[in-house]
């Protein structure tokens, strides 16, 4: 399978428009050496002509164009290589790129839980939006743990697995967390064997998750926060990382803590917030990393597995 990052940051991108933080300012400036990214989504595809765009972000446009060579296939006058798009969960950063995919020919073959689907179409209605250009053709995403697939995707199955986490400020289950609110996925290539465990939003490793953990060749995982404070050190928020579903990368019981025990071959961190010192090419906490054999993914990066 190929797995193509079209976008690595967090919410926000980095730099983020309004932020003059380290990072962001520096990003600007030159002064420190780090690639600007956009905001979180990865396309998987088993052929390079069929591609899954998992999670749908408000810089898709940007994205498509960047990788044209691999998703733009120009078979017709109006063609693309996005056979069906999936969510995680109903974020902003992870949806809002569906109202710019309303120029599509046929409605979108969109796979979410109920809960997102529910969001979508009350806090957040862009899918009622949506039925006044191209429309939907939703799919239920199970959440027993059985796999799927999605036609003209050959040989990739599909797991998701639910996550602990909270459902954005707009749900109306905010207060009230509900299976389905963020989920992960479990790739599988039946031809290659290759095996991917994605998930952009993990607030912590629970028990259910370490068989992925422990049998994947590559995991994509949350890479947002460096410390738990992180927003308050750098004084733009109060937020902490574990109170936004986010498992912050260093200290007791962080993400590097976590990834020392499994054997994946690649351990790759996205959704990189634009505060996380990660960002900086030679930073201390980036060496850190890779003295782990962490590695940082960036914009147009592609896996093959
Ligand atoms: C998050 O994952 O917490 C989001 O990036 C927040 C946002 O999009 O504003
Ligand atoms: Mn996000
Ligand atoms: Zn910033």
């Amino acid at each position: 399978m190929f797995v193509l990052v079209l976008g690595s940051a967090a919410g926000g991108g980095f730099p983020q428009w309004n932020c003059n933080c380290p990072m962001c300012a520096g990003e600007r400036t030159g002064e420190i050496i780090a690639r600007s990214r956009t905001q979180s989504s990865i396309a998987v595809s088993t052929d390079k002509v069929n591609w899954l765009l998992v999670n749908a972000s408000p810089d898709i446009r940007t994205q498509l164009n960047a990788n044209h060579e691999l998703l733009q296939p120009a078979r017709q006058l109006r063609d693309t290589g996005i056979v069906a798009v999936m969510l995680a969960d109903s974020q902003i950063d992870h949806t809002t790129g569906l109202l710019i995919l309303r120029e599509s020919k046929q409605p979108l073959e969109l796979y979410c839980t109920d809960s997102v689907y529910e969001d979508l179409t009350t806090g957040f209605p862009i899918l009622n939006m949506l039925q006044h250009y191209c429309g939907t053709n939703r799919h239920a995403l199970p959440l027993d743990g059985t796999a799927f697939s999605i036609p003209t995707l050959d040989n990739l199955r599909i797991t998701p697995v639910s996550l602990h986490s909270k459902a954005p400020p707009y749900s109306p289950h905010r207060e009230h967390p509900t299976p389905g609110d963020n989920v992960g996925f479990w790739f599988e290539d039946t031809a290659t064997g290759g095996k991917l465990f994605y998930a952009p939003g993990l607030g912590e490793i629970e028990p259910h998750l370490q068989p992925f953990f422990a049998d994947a060749d590559c995991v994509l995982v949350d890479g947002t926060c460096w410390t738990d404070d992180e927003m308050s050190r750098r004084q733009v928020g109060t937020k902490l990382a574990r109170q936004m579903g986010h498992l912050p990368q260093s200290g007791e019981g962080g993400m590097i803590e976590w990834l020392a025990n499994f054997p994946a071959v690649r351990k790759i961190l996205i959704h990189i917030n634009n505060t996380n010192p990660i960002l900086e090419e030679t930073s201390p906490e980036r060496a850190e990393l890779a003295a782990a054999g962490i590695e940082v993914a960036f914009d147009g990066m592609l896996l093959e597995l």
